[in-house]
Parts: C-alpha cells; structure tokens; sequence
C-alpha cells in the first residue's frame, strides 16, 4: 500500500502564484543590473583584463605564457619589474618564448631575439619590437590590462584582431 498525499489549488492561487514567481525572476534581475551600473569594476572588471599569475608564481627571473586577447603573451619578471609582450613575432608570426640561459625571447623560427626589458629587436629578421602590454598588480595579481600602444599593435597584422 502506498500512501500518497494530494492537495488541491485553485486555478486562481495557481495562476498568482506563477506570477509572483515571475516577478520575482524579474525583480533580481533588475537588482543585478543595477549593482553591475553602480559597480561595474567589481561585477565585469576593466575590459581586457586577464588575471596571469600570482605575484609568487613567478620570481625573479623567470617567466609565465598566457593569452592576451586572444595572441599569446609573455610575463617575465625582471629585476626592474615586471614586464609583459605579446609573444606572436613580428617577423612572420612563429610564438617567441623566454629563454633565460640567454636572457632573452627567443623566437625558434629564424633566430629572432628581443629584448626581455623593453621587447625590442636584438637580433635576427624581426623588423620591430614585440608590443608591450600594461600590467598592474592588485591583492598579490598580477594582471594585463592592455596593450601600451594599441596603435602599433594594429601595424602588425600578426596581431590582427587582438586590440
Ligand atoms: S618568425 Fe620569428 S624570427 Fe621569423
């Protein structure tokens, strides 16, 4: 024997109960769009923001790969700092890496070097610098937020798309 419990509702106290269900969908999600008005920064972050590494993750002297609108990138910290490029080549778009041994990004392709500090040319066919990105450190993050001179990165067609 099976024990079964029914209640009955009218079509009336159904049907209000539906539409307060409703409201109440609506109602938070007015409450939400207001607070992400009110605080943008803590509900969406600045626009191109990308969280990279803890500032532990990476000492001094090394590096970490990451995605930069949607190209690959580099954060390296330095003894002056931190410091972060976009890490397509300029020559012909191969993806240069840190390669510490000899303190510079080394793009395997054609032998390409930049400069780990500012991302200039230091030798090989690359006919300019790898593009810098602004990064800011904020509760022990390190974030990129974006590129330094967006109008350089659009003279570079390997970074079609990235600003
Ligand atoms: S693609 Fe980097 S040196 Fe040629």
């Amino acid at each position: 024997m099976t024990d079964r419990i029914t209640f009955t509702i009218s079509r009336r106290k159904f049907a209000e109960i539906l539409i307060g269900l409703v409201s109440l969908l609506f109602a938070s999600g007015a409450v939400a769009a207001i607070l992400k008005y009110l605080w943008p920064q803590a509900a969406v972050g600045t626009s191109n923001e990308v969280k990279i590494a803890s500032v532990d993750e990476v000492p001094t002297g090394s590096a970490k790969k990451f995605l930069f609108n949607g190209k690959a990138a580099v954060l390296l910290k330095r003894p002056g700092g931190w410091r972060a490029f976009g890490a397509v080549c300029t020559h012909l778009g191969c993806i240069a890496y840190w390669k510490p041994d000899e303190n510079d990004i080394f793009c395997p392709c054609h032998l390409g070097r930049f400069d780990p500090d500012t991302g200039a040319v230091i030798s090989g066919p690359p006919p300019s610098p790898l593009p810098a990105i602004d990064i800011a450190i904020k509760g022990g993050e390190v974030y990129a937020l974006k590129w330094k001179d967006p109008d350089y990165v659009r003279t570079i067609s390997f970074y079609a798309g990235a600003v």
